[in-house]
C-alpha cells in the first residue's frame, strides 16, 4: 500500500513546494526541481582562496576578504542553526511529501565558488547612491557546484543572502536541503538607496535593537539605516567634547549612545552592506538642547504646543544668534569626523519649522517669511558647507527647498514625506530625491492618538482617536507605492530610492520588530526589484508576493526577528494562495 503511494506523492512534490521564495524577487531566475543537501564542509573559495566556515566570524578590519568571510559564515550559520523547518508552508501534516527522503539518493552541494570581478574601492564601503555595483549572479548545477559572481563585495553579500534563502532544515533535524537545483539567478537592484528611518529620540532604543534591525535589513537587501538620533524630546547621542548635551538631554543616564556605540553600529552595518547614517534634525525639532543649552533654543514647551510645533515639547534654534552657530561648529567638529569613515551622508534635518517660534526669539520677534527666509538660507548654507567640509554629503527634508524656497547645492539629497506631487516637483527642479511618502511608507501610522482627552469637547472632536496619518499602512499598501510613479524618464533618474519611516511616539524596542517587519520587506522589494515586473511590464502581483513574503516572514522569525504574520497558517498551508485571495479559485 505505502510503496504504491510513494510515486504519487513524488509527483505532487512540486505542486506542494513553495515558489522560489526569494525576497526581494531576483531580476531573473530559472530553477529546477532536484534536491541538493548542504554539508558544513562544503568547499568554499573566494577568488580562488579557500574560505573556511567559521561560525560567528567578525571582520577584523574593513577589508573585502574579511567582509566576505563573515558573510559566508553568517549565511551558513543561518542555514545550519536557525532551524527553519517550513511545516507552515505546506499542507497540514504533509511536510514529508515536500521534504526529500533523507535515506536515498543524496546529492550533496560540493562547492561554492565566489568570484568578485573587480576590486573594491574606498567608496564600496560608504557609497553615495550609485557608487557601488550590488549585482550578482548565482548558479547551482544539478551536481552541486555553485558559483557566485559579483562586481563588489557588497554584491557578494547580496548573493549570499539569496543563497541562504534557498535552504531549509529537514524535520529530522540533521539535514539541510534545497529542492530548486539546478538554478540560475541574475540579480541587481532597481534603486541604490533602500532604507529604513528609525527615530530613536521619541522613545529609547538600545544598541542591540539597532543591530538586530540592521541584520534584518541585510536579509531584505536593504542598504541604508537613517538614524533620526535627536529631537525635541531627547538627545541620546553623546558628543564627547560637550558631555553636557547627552548627560542632560538623554532620557536616563544609560539612554545614550557613546562614540564607541555609534562606531559599532556603523561598522556592524558596513559589514552587512548597510550604510548607517545619522540625522540631527534642525532648526526645528531640537528642543532637547533646552536641557543643556537653553540660550540656543526658543519655544521649548511653549503653550499650547500646536501654535509652535507639531507635537510637544517644541523647541527650535534661534535663527539670529551667533551662539547657535558656535555651538554647531563645535558639535560638528566633534561628530562629523567620527561618522565620515563609515558613511557618505549626513542628514541635517529641516522639517516642520514653524515660523511662529521666531516670534519668541528676542533676536527676531517676527514670524514673517520675508524676515525668516534669508536667516534660514544662511543657516542651511552654513550647516551644509560644514557637512561637505567633513567629507559628507548633506541631506535635507523637503520643506527646506519647497516651503522655504531655500537654495541648496546640487549634491544635496532631498527626502520627501508629504506625498502628492513632491517627488515630481523636486525632481523637476533637478534635485536628487529619496521618497518616504507618509501615505504609504510611514510604518507608525494607524496606531491611534497618544494625546489624552478629558471628557468633553476634545474627546468628542478626537473620537474615535485616530492619528494624523490614519490608516495603518499594511504591506499591500506599502507594496503598491512606486516612487517613480508619473515621472518622466529624466525625473525618474533623480529618484535614488526611498525609506520607510518608524517615528517612535508609540513604538519602542518592545514592539519594534513587528512594526518594521515584514512591512519594510514590502518596500524593500519595490526598491530592489521595482514596483513593475520588467518581465511582464505590469505591476507586481500581490498573489505572487504573498507566499514569498509569508515565507520570508517565517525565515525572519527563525532568524530571531519578531516579524508580524502575513496570513493565518491556514492560508500559508493551502496548496496555493487561491483560497486566500481575490479572484477566488474554482475550489470555492
Ligand atoms: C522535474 O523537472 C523535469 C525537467 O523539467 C521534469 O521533466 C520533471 O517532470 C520534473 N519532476 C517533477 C516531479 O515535477
Ligand atoms: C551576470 O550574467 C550576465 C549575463 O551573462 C552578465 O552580463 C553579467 O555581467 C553577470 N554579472 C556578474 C556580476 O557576474
Ligand atoms: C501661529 O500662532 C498663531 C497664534 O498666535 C496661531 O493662530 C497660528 O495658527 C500659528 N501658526 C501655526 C503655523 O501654527
Ligand atoms: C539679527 O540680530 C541683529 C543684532 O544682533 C539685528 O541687528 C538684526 O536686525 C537681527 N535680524 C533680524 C532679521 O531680526
Ligand atoms: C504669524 O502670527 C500671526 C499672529 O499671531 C498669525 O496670525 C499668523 O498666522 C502667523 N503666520 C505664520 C506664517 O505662522
Ligand atoms: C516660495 O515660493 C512659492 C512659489 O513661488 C511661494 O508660493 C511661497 O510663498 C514662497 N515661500 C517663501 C517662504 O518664500
Ligand atoms: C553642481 O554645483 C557645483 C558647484 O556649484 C558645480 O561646479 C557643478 O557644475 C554642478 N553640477 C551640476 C551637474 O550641475
Ligand atoms: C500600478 O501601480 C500604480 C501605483 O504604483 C497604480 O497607480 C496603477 O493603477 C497600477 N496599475 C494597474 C494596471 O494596476
Ligand atoms: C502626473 O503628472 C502630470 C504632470 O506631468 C500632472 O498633471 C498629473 O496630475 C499627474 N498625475 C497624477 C495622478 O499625479
Ligand atoms: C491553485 O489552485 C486552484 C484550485 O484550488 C487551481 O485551479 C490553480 O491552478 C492553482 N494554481 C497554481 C499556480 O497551482
Amino acid at each position: 500500500m505505502f510503496s504504491r503511494l510513494v510515486p504519487i506523492l513524488s509527483v505532487l512534490l512540486v505542486a506542494l513546494g513553495p515558489v522560489c521564495a526569494i525576497w526581494p524577487a531576483p531580476r531573473s531566475y530559472t530553477k529546477g526541481n532536484s534536491t541538493l543537501y548542504l554539508h558544513q564542509n562544503i568547499y568554499i573559495t573566494y577568488n580562488g582562496e579557500f574560505l573556511p566556515y567559521m561560525a560567528g566570524y567578525v571582520p577584523q578590519s574593513i577589508n573585502s576578504k574579511e567582509i566576505v568571510q563573515a558573510g559566508v559564515s553568517r549565511a551558513l550559520e543561518s542555514i545550519f542553526t536557525d532551524k527553519f523547518v517550513p511545516w507552515m508552508l505546506h499542507k497540514r501534516n504533509r511536510l514529508s511529501t515536500f521534504e526529500p527522503d533523507v535515506f536515498k539518493g543524496q546529492n550533496w552541494m560540493k562547492s561554492l565558488k565566489i568570484v568578485q570581478t573587480t576590486q573594491d574601492t574606498a567608496s564600496t564601503f560608504k557609497p553615495l547612491a550609485g557608487e557601488v555595483d550590488e549585482s550578482y549572479n548565482l548558479t547551482i548545477s544539478a551536481q552541486g557546484d555553485a558559483t557566485l559572481t559579483a562586481v563588489s563585495s557588497t554584491g557578494v553579500l547580496r548573493g549570499l543572502e539569496t543563497f541562504t534563502q534557498l535552504f531549509y532544515q529537514h524535520s529530522s533535524g540533521t539535514f539541510w536541503y534545497t529542492n530548486d537545483a539546478p538554478l540560475s539567478i541574475q540579480d541587481a537592484p532597481k534603486f541604490p538607496h533602500r532604507g529604513v528611518l528609525l527615530d530613536v529620540a521619541r522613545n529609547w532604543y538600545g544598541v542591540d535593537d539597532i543591530l538586530r534591525t540592521i541584520d534584518a535589513m541585510g536579509w531584505n537587501k536593504m542598504n541604508r539605516l537613517h538614524i533620526h538620533v535627536t529631537d525635541s524630546q531627547s538627545w541620546p547621542i553623546d558628543i564627547p567634547s560637550m558631555p553636557e548635551v547627552a548627560r542632560e538631554g538623554a532620557y536616563c543616564p544609560d539612554c545614550k549612545y557613546s562614540a564607541e556605540d555609534v562606531q559599532n553600529m556603523q561598522l556592524y552595518g558596513l559589514y552587512r552592506g548597510v550604510e548607517v547614517y545619522f540625522e540631527i534634525d534642525m532648526p526645528g525639532h531640537i528642543g532637547s538642547l533646552e536641557w543643556s543649552h537653553p540660550e540656543l533654543i526658543v519655544a521649548y514647551d511653549a503653550f499650547p504646543y500646536y501654535w509652535w510645533c507639531a507635537e510637544p515639547p517644541c523647541g527650535a534654534f534661534k535663527l539670529n544668534d551667533s551662539r547657535v552657530d558656535a555651538f554647531l561648529e563645535k558639535m560638528f567638529d566633534d561628530l562629523l569626523p567620527r561618522l565620515e569613515p563609515y558613511a557618505a551622508y549626513f542628514h541635517a534635518g529641516g522639517d516642520e519649522l514653524n515660523a511662529n517660534d521666531s516670534m519668541l526669539d528676542p533676536g527676531i520677534r517676527s514670524n514673517a517669511t520675508e524676515v525668516l527666509q534669508p536667516l534660514l538660507q544662511k543657516f542651511v548654507d552654513t550647516q551644509h558647507s560644514r557637512v561637505r567640509k567633513a567629507g559628507l554629503t548633506p541631506m535635507t527634508w523637503e520643506e527646506i527647498p519647497l516651503d522655504w524656497n531655500v537654495t541648496i547645492g546640487n549634491d544635496t539629497v532631498v527626502q520627501t514625506w508629504l506625498g502628492g506631487a513632491s517627488v515630481k516637483t523636486l525632481t523637476g527642479m533637478g534635485h536628487k530625491v529619496i521618497d518616504s511618502d507618509y501615505n504609504y511608507w510611514y510604518l507608525d501610522c494607524g496606531r491611534g492618538q497618544w494625546l489624552s482627552m478629558e471628557n468633553g469637547e476634545a474627546y468628542q472632536n478626537f473620537y474615535p482617536f485616530g492619528d494624523w496619518c490614519d490608516p495603518f499602512k499594511n504591506w499591500h499598501l506599502i507594496y503598491s507605492h512606486d516612487p517613480t510613479f508619473n515621472l518622466t524618464a529624466d525625473e525618474a533618474k533623480l529618484v535614488l530610492g526611498g525609506e520607510v519611516a518608524i517615528w517612535s511616539e508609540q513604538i519602542d524596542a518592545v514592539i519594534l520588530d513587528g512594526i518594521i517587519w515584514p512591512r519594510a520587506s514590502a518596500a524593500g522589494e519595490v526598491l530592489w526589484s521595482g514596483r513593475i515586473d520588467e518581465a511582464t511590464g505590469q505591476n507586481r502581483s500581490q498573489l505572487d508576493a504573498t507566499p514569498r513574503l509569508a515565507e520570508m516572514r517565517e525565515r525572519m522569525v527563525a532568524r530571531g526577528v519578531g516579524a508580524a504574520p502575513v496570513q493565518m497558517i491556514w492560508c500559508t498551508q493551502a496548496d496555493n494562495a487561491t483560497e486566500c485571495s481575490y479572484p477566488m479559485g474554482p475550489g470555492l
